[in-house]
């Protein structure tokens, strides 16, 4: 079912918090990408939530919330430096990783001792948490391993007959997943990196904060992967196009690049995507990846980004983890 919320129909997203609190399944959008929602204390639920989602049982989910308000009962303690995090963050991309309290299932966790928190920075989805009145599990809504949903639509392709229903609120705003923080250890820890930066943390709680994306639960998992074969090039293809000649002609190549001058003859079978800055290509990234698959493209060809921007280092995680090659210089 999907409920259109587009513009904010409070009915709607009351009957998507009556479906969660009763045990059911809802996609639900949040400013970085479509949720997929279950009642976190539920078993049963959640346990449906990881199987349609093809979820690994080892790799944990975190919660959403309504407000700060509601962390307190779910975690050990909240150190100094998480809760200046909080008052400055949400809502908005950043989930916290916490000691768990004993009210938290080992199902969401995926046993660890440690919980995963986030207050999203979306009217649809405050209101649709606040009404449920629980917290709930809010994984991506794509299918293990898929790109991530930025659109309902994205939502319905992976899960369809699978959930309960769907709020769509058309399209996220930033596209790609949040910045994940962990508070649990001895120092903060970013395991995985998003639009909220090293740099910016550190500024607020004051403490060098480790790169420990390599050491996350989530590495060993396949991300983000479109049926088409994906590459990233580190170096400029507009340096490096001969290594698209090389592609056999019947091919049909998607090339996706922030380079509008970029020149490909005699090509007819590559197809140009420019996006005008990091920003852009972040927000469509996954639509793009999904969007390539549909139209029967074969290969798609991303083009050199930026560390330097805000966003070009979470932009570069995602896309290396999806390419099944990488160009580097030679
Ligand atoms: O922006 C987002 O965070 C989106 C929207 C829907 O809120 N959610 C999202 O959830 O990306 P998911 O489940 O696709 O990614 C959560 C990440 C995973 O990489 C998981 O391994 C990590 O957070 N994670 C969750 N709990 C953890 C924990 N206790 N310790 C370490 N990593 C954890
Ligand atoms: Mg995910």
């Amino acid at each position: 079912m999907v409920l259109n919320v587009i513009q904010h129909d409070l009915e709607a997203i009351k009957e998507a918090a009556r479906i969660v609190r009763e045990g059911g399944l809802v996609a639900f959008p949040t400013e970085t990408v479509y949720g997929l929602a279950a009642h976190a204390f539920n078993e049963e639920a959640v346990c449906r939530l990881l199987e349609v989602k093809g979820r690994a049982r080892g790799n944990p989910l975190t919660l959403h919330l309504a407000s700060v308000g509601g962390v307190e009962s779910l975690v050990e303690e909240i150190p100094e430096g998480a809760r200046r995090l909080m008052e400055r963050f949400w809502p908005g991309p950043l989930t916290i990783i916490l000691k768990k309290s004993a009210s938290v299932l080992p199902v969401v966790t995926a046993g660890l001792s440690t919980v995963g928190l986030r207050v999203p920075d979306h009217p649809v989805a405050l209101d649709f948490i606040r009404f449920a009145g629980v917290p709930v599990v809010g994984t991506s809504a794509n299918r293990a391993g898929r790109p991530s949903p930025t659109k309902a639509e994205h939502v319905i392709q992976d899960l369809k007959d699978l959930i309960d229903a769907v709020l769509d609120a058309g399209e996220t705003r930033t596209g790609i997943e949040s910045t994940v923080i962990d508070f649990s250890g001895e120092h903060p820890r970013i395991l995985r990196p998003g639009v909220i930066t090293r740099a910016e943390i550190e500024a607020v709680i004051k403490t060098p904060v480790e790169d420990a994306r390599h050491s996350a639960p989530a590495r060993e998992y396949p991300r983000y992967q479109p049926q088409c074969f994906l590459v990233y090039s580190r170096k400029p293809l507009r340096e490096n196009s001969v290594r698209l000649q090389a592609f056999p002609p019947d091919r049909k190549i998607l090339v996706v690049t922030l380079d509008r001058t970029l020149l490909f003859s005699g090509s007819q079978h590559i197809q140009k995507m420019v996006l005008e800055n990091e920003d852009a290509l972040a927000k469509h990234l996954f639509a793009i990846l999904r969007d390539a698959e549909q139209k029967g493209f074969d290969i798609i060809v991303v083009d050199a980004i930026r560390r330097e921007g805000k966003i070009g280092d979470a932009l570069i995680y995602r896309i290396e983890k999806a390419a099944q090659e990488i160009w580097d210089g030679d």
